[in-house]
C-alpha cells in the first residue's frame, strides 16, 4: 500500500503545473509512455503556449464568470515569465500567439524539470481503477507493467484531458469519475474542428484559403478559411466551429475587407472589356471565382454590370450561407467543448464543493478557450490553482 499527500490523475498540460505547484508528497500518473504528448505535437511542433492578450472573454463556458479567478491568480505573464527563466526563445506569430523559436519539447522538459524541483514522482504507461472515498482518503488501484499497487491519497485530481483525438490517449476518464461522485457534467463536444459537408461540393476547392468573416450564432471570427475535401477548415471555422451546434447554419463573408465594390466600379473604366471573373480573380483566389461563378451569376464582361448589380455581387459574397452536416468529430478536434459543471467547482481552487480533496483542472472542466494559446493558458491557471490550494 501507498500512502501519498496528493495523487494526479493526467500527465498533460493541466497535470503537469499542477504538480509542480502541489507541495510535497506528489504522484502524478499518466497510461501514455511519455507526459505532455499534446504539448509536443502542438502549434506545429512549437506550442502555441499562451495568448499575450488572454481575457475571460475567449473562454466559452455555461458560466462564463467561471475561469476569471485562475486566469487572474496565474496569467500568461507568469507563464511568459517561466519559459524565459528557462531561456526558452519565443516570439509572437499573430494575434498575441505566442510559439516556442525552436521546439515544443523546450516546454515539455522545463515542466518536467518544474515537477523534478517539486520532488513530484511520475508514472508513466500506469492505469487507475476502483476509486473510491472512505470519507478520509481517495483509495485507488495503479497498474503499471502488470504489477498493482494500491494506493491511498489525501487529494485527488483529476487532470485526464476530455475527448479529443483518441489516438493520443484521450479517454473521458474525468467525465466518469465525475458521476461517480454525483458531480455533474455538461455535455461534451468536439470544439476547434473543421465542418464537414455530406456531398462533396467543395472537393474542387481542396486546399484554397482565403481570407473571411465566419458567423454562426451571433459570434464572428476574421480569420483565414481553408476548403477542403470533405468541407472548411481554417482558423476562421476552428473558431466558429465551438459555437456551432449541429443543424446550425453558418454565414461566410468572402470580401471581409470591404472595398470589392469600389475596385469593381473602377475596373470598369479601366477595363470595360475585361471578364467579371477576369477582374474579380484579382481580389479572390481564381479556383474559388471559377467555382462559384454559376451560384453568383458572376458572367460577363465587367462593362456589363451596373452599380446596383455590383452591389449585390459584392452583399452576396458577402452574406454566403452555408449549411455543414457535420464536422470532423473527435478524431481531429483540438479540444473539447463542455464537460464537468462548474458549478461544481470553487472558482478559486477547482475544488469539488461536495468532495473535500477532490479537484477537477485543464481540459476536463467546461472552460474551453479560442484558437491561439489559450487553452494551453486554462491548463497553466486551472493546474496552478489546484495547486495552491493543497
Ligand atoms: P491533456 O489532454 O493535455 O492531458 C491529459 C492527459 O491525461 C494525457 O497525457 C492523457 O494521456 C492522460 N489520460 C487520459 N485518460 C487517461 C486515463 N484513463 N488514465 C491515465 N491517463 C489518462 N492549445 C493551445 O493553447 N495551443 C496550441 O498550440 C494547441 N495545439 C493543439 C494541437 C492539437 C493537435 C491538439 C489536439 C490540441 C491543441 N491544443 C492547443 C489544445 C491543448 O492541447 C489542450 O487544451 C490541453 O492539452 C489540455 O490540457 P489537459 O492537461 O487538460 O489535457
Amino acid at each position: 500500500m501507498m500512502h501519498i499527500q496528493t495523487l494526479i490523475l493526467g500527465a498533460g498540460a493541466a497535470g503537469m503545473m499542477a504538480a509542480a505547484h502541489s507541495g510535497p508528497g506528489v504522484v502524478i500518473i499518466d497510461h501514455a509512455k511519455a507526459a505532455g504528448e499534446k504539448i509536443r505535437i502542438s502549434g506545429g511542433g512549437r506550442c502555441n503556449f499562451t495568448n499575450i492578450g488572454t481575457t475571460p472573454a475567449q473562454f466559452i463556458s455555461q458560466n462564463r464568470h467561471f475561469a476569471k479567478s485562475a486566469l487572474k491568480r496565474y496569467t500568461q505573464w507568469d507563464f511568459i515569465n517561466l519559459v524565459s527563466d528557462y531561456k526558452i526563445a519565443w516570439h509572437e506569430k499573430t494575434l498575441g500567439q505566442l510559439f516556442c523559436d525552436d521546439t515544443a519539447k523546450d516546454v515539455v522538459a522545463m515542466l518536467r524539470a518544474e515537477m523534478d524541483k517539486a520532488g513530484a514522482q511520475l508514472m508513466l504507461n500506469t492505469s487507475i481503477s476502483d476509486i473510491a472515498h472512505d470519507g478520509t482518503h481517495f483509495i485507488a488501484t495503479l497498474t503499471r507493467d502488470g504489477t498493482e499497487t494500491a494506493v491511498t491519497a489525501t487529494n485527488l485530481i483529476v487532470a485526464t484531458g476530455g475527448k479529443s483525438i483518441p489516438k493520443m490517449g484521450a479517454t473521458g476518464l474525468a467525465y466518469q469519475i465525475a458521476a461517480q461522485f454525483d458531480v455533474d457534467v455538461i455535455t461534451p463536444r468536439p470544439g476547434l474542428v473543421p465542418l464537414t459537408f455530406s456531398d462533396d461540393r467543395f472537393k474542387l476547392l481542396a486546399g484554397v484559403a482565403t481570407p473571411s468573416n465566419v458567423t454562426t450564432n451571433d459570434t464572428t471570427f476574421s480569420e483565414a478559411l481553408l476548403f477542403t475535401h470533405r468541407g472548411l477548415s481554417g482558423p476562421a471555422i476552428l473558431q466558429a466551429s465551438s459555437y456551432w451546434t449541429e443543424g446550425d447554419a453558418i454565414t461566410v463573408n468572402l470580401i471581409p475587407t470591404a472595398d470589392l465594390y469600389d475596385k469593381l466600379r473602377s475596373a470598369r473604366t479601366t477595363s470595360p472589356k475585361k471578364a467579371l471573373t477576369t477582374i474579380m480573380s484579382q481580389h479572390l483566389p481564381a479556383r474559388l471565382i471559377d467555382y462559384i461563378k454559376d451560384e453568383f451569376a458572376l458572367h460577363g464582361n465587367i462593362a456589363d454590370h451596373s452599380d446596383v448589380r455590383l452591389q449585390a455581387i459584392c452583399a452576396d459574397l458577402a452574406s454566403w450561407d452555408l449549411l455543414p452536416s457535420g464536422s470532423e468529430g473527435y478524431r481531429t478536434a483540438e479540444v473539447t467543448l463542455g464537460g464537468v459543471n462548474t458549478d461544481a467547482l470553487s472558482s478559486k481552487t477547482m475544488g469539488v464543493k461536495s468532495v473535500p480533496g477532490l479537484y477537477f483542472i485543464g481540459e476536463a472542466v467546461d472552460v474551453t478557450g479560442w484558437l491561439g494559446g489559450y487553452n494551453f493558458q486554462w491548463a497553466w491557471s486551472s493546474g496552478w490553482a489546484a495547486g495552491q490550494a493543497i
